[in-house]
């Protein structure tokens, strides 16, 4: 696990601050953490879709992305949702079953839509996941806000291409990283089964940031340490600045 977490910690700028840590292992934030979770594991999905969508698949293949996507969609902006109902469905669940074919006049496309492909699968399955958890434990899945953390970072992309696109990876490198890094300290506070799950999900968040790294490096085509030490600086300044509101990526608890 410290083998893992090296290169995560050396990349972020700054350690999760204890007074979040210390908040998030009450039982009373059990419920916020985990609907916060569940939701971030969707983002993650649906910002890789998005930006597969965007750049490097064909148009001919956007129904099939759409389709992939629509259970966890339908699911969490339904009212009415039905937690067993959604967890019971049959078929193959998080897997995508087409082949994707490249957009035209995209040159990383192939790359792009490799790692992506997997890492979408990956966050549906770990979306799954935490739901499983909530439905045992009677936790019903409520609509929270997305805090001022993901939206923090991406009011900094540059907006002239490829600038956009490798901000955006590089913003994916850190949401990923500081994930794995929140986990791994959270997870010794944990009943077992959590912590044990939060354990899991180390390696795939580890490899999500590594993949959204090079993807930024192959797309810029040179050196991105310039950008990615800008993102570090803001990154943690989201971290560790005063917060009022808590969410997973949330910054330090105002009380
Ligand atoms: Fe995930
Ligand atoms: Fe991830």
């Amino acid at each position: 696990m410290q083998e893992l977490l090296a290169p995560v910690k050396a990349f972020l700028a700054c350690e999760t601050p204890d007074a979040w840590i210390e908040k998030a292992k009450s039982p009373e934030m059990l419920q916020a953490i985990l609907v916060d979770h569940c939701n971030c594991e969707l983002k993650a999905a649906q910002t890789a879709l998005f930006l597969i969508r965007k750049y490097a698949v064909d148009p001919g293949c956007n129904e099939a992305l759409l389709a992939w996507a629509k259970p966890y969609e339908t699911f969490v902006y339904h009212k009415d949702r039905d937690m067993a109902a959604f967890l019971a469905r049959s078929g193959k669940k998080n897997d995508l079953d087409v082949a994707l074919t490249p957009k035209a006049g995209f040159a990383h496309g192939d790359e792009l839509i490799a790692k992506m492909v997997r890492l979408i699968k990956e966050e549906f399955h770990h979306f799954e996941q935490v739901l499983e958890i909530m439905h045992e434990r009677g936790i019903p899945y409520t609509s929270i806000n997305a805090g001022r953390y993901a939206k923090g970072m991406m009011s900094h992309v540059r907006t002239n291409e490829p600038a956009t696109l490798v901000d955006k990876l590089i913003v994916g490198a850190f949401i990923e990283a500081r994930s794995c890094e929140r986990f791994a300290k959270l997870a010794p506070f944990m009943d077992e089964e959590l912590s044990r799950f939060y354990v899991s999900l180390l390696r795939s968040e580890a490899r999500h940031y590594q993949d959204y790294l090079k993807l930024a490096e192959m797309v810029a085509g040179s050196k991105i340490d310039e950008r990615v030490a800008y993102f570090a600086a803001v990154e943690a300044e989201l971290i560790q600045s005063a917060d009022d509101e808590f969410r997973f990526h949330s910054g330090t608890p105002l009380n």
